[in-house]
């Protein structure tokens, strides 16, 4: 059976947390059994809210290829490769820019959020405006056809269908028109209790050290009204409970009864999800300490993703220039 072509893509802004690793990237391992993945790490993108300070960006980049290759992302399965390095993506975009209309951008939720939400920090330049634009070349320049995404992604993936629509009527239909596959909302509050978020401080990260999961674990809030461990709890309001139900899913609904008896205290209840979260997390935090020993093995992996991701860019370019006639 000939699989569909599914692409994906994270900027690399730092290391992976829980959250992410739950809600996105442990849907991307499973993926890799039913599609032809291709999973990129966007550093152009990173560039269009973080131009000024470019410090990080390789830095970055190797963590996270970190993080996907010991969550079980495949690399001999899947296409895993760095944006920038298929520079087919470029010429796409520009041309895309050529046939999109301004007003499809600014109307853009995303966008205008984002504006909002980083202001103070100068981001009306160009390529911000753009970042949908790009975004619907990395999926079409790999003619994907499915995108797992969150649902704060699902106007620019309409946008990439748009793009895709207005290609195909003016010129050829080379493009499939990509349809999202919405990843289930598995929400994971911070430790302090507010969204998990590195702006917060308040992660948990995949590559925290079994000590370092104690230590967090210790400072999670809990259900403010108890005092004592004879009080009875409330685990809906509680962020233990939150992890208790992805981290400790057989016996959840005994601590359920436990804490609202008040048989179980808080101290004991995050013991019991420190250990469950080390656990669980084993296997990836072992598979980083041998990745991180082999920097060579890293760079030949990228080095062959882009090869192989370029072999897909450059057909569907030449398509493109045939289609457009130039
Ligand atoms: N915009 C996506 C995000 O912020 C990242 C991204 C870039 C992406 N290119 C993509 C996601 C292509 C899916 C497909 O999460
Ligand atoms: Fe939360 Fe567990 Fe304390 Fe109940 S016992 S309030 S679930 S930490």
């Amino acid at each position: 059976m000939v699989q569909k072509n599914l692409m994906s893509g994270m900027r690399p802004t730092g290391k992976l947390h829980l959250g992410n690793y739950l809600g996105a990237l442990s849907n991307w391992v499973k993926l890799q059994e039913e599609y032809n993945c291709f999973y990129s790490i966007v550093d152009w993108h990173a560039l269009t809210t973080g131009y000024e300070d470019t410090s990080e960006i390789k830095v970055n980049i190797k963590e996270m290829l970190i993080d996907w290759l010991s969550a079980g992302i495949d690399p001999e399965k899947s296409v895993v490769f760095v944006q920038s390095q298929v520079k087919e993506t470029a010429e796409l975009h520009l041309l895309f820019s050529m046939i999109t209309p301004l007003s499809w951008l600014e109307r853009n939720p995303t966008y205008k959020e984002q504006l909002k939400q980083l202001e103070g920090r100068n981001i009306t330049n160009y390529g911000f405006l753009g970042y949908p634009v790009l975004q619907a070349a990395d999926i079409l320049i790999c003619r994907g056809e499915v995108v797992p995404v969150g649902e704060d992604q699902l106007p620019h993936l309409e946008l990439t269908r748009e793009i895709a629509r207005r290609f195909n009527y003016l010129y050829e239909p080379i493009f499939p028109e990509p349809k999202a596959l919405l990843t289930e909302a598995k929400v994971l509050p911070g430790i302090d209790g507010r969204k998990m978020s590195k702006s917060y401080q308040n992660t948990i990260e995949m590559s925290d050290s079994p000590d370092e999961i104690r230590r967090k674990t210790k400072l999670m809030v809990t259900d403010p009204e108890r005092i004592r461990k004879t009080d009875p709890g409330h685990p809906d309001i509680c962020s233990v409970f939150a992890y208790n139900k992805l981290f400790i899913k057989e016996h959840i609904e005994d601590i359920r009864k436990e804490c609202e008896k008040g048989k179980i205290g808080c101290v004991e209840c995050k013991r019991r999800l420190a250990e469950s979260i080390i656990n669980e997390m084993r296997p990836i935090y072992e598979k980083r300490k041998e990745l991180e020993n082999k920097p060579s093995i890293l760079e030949d992996i990228l080095i062959d993703g882009s090869k192989r991701a370029q072999k897909v860019a450059s057909e569907t370019i030449k398509m493109v220039r045939e289609a457009m006639k130039i």
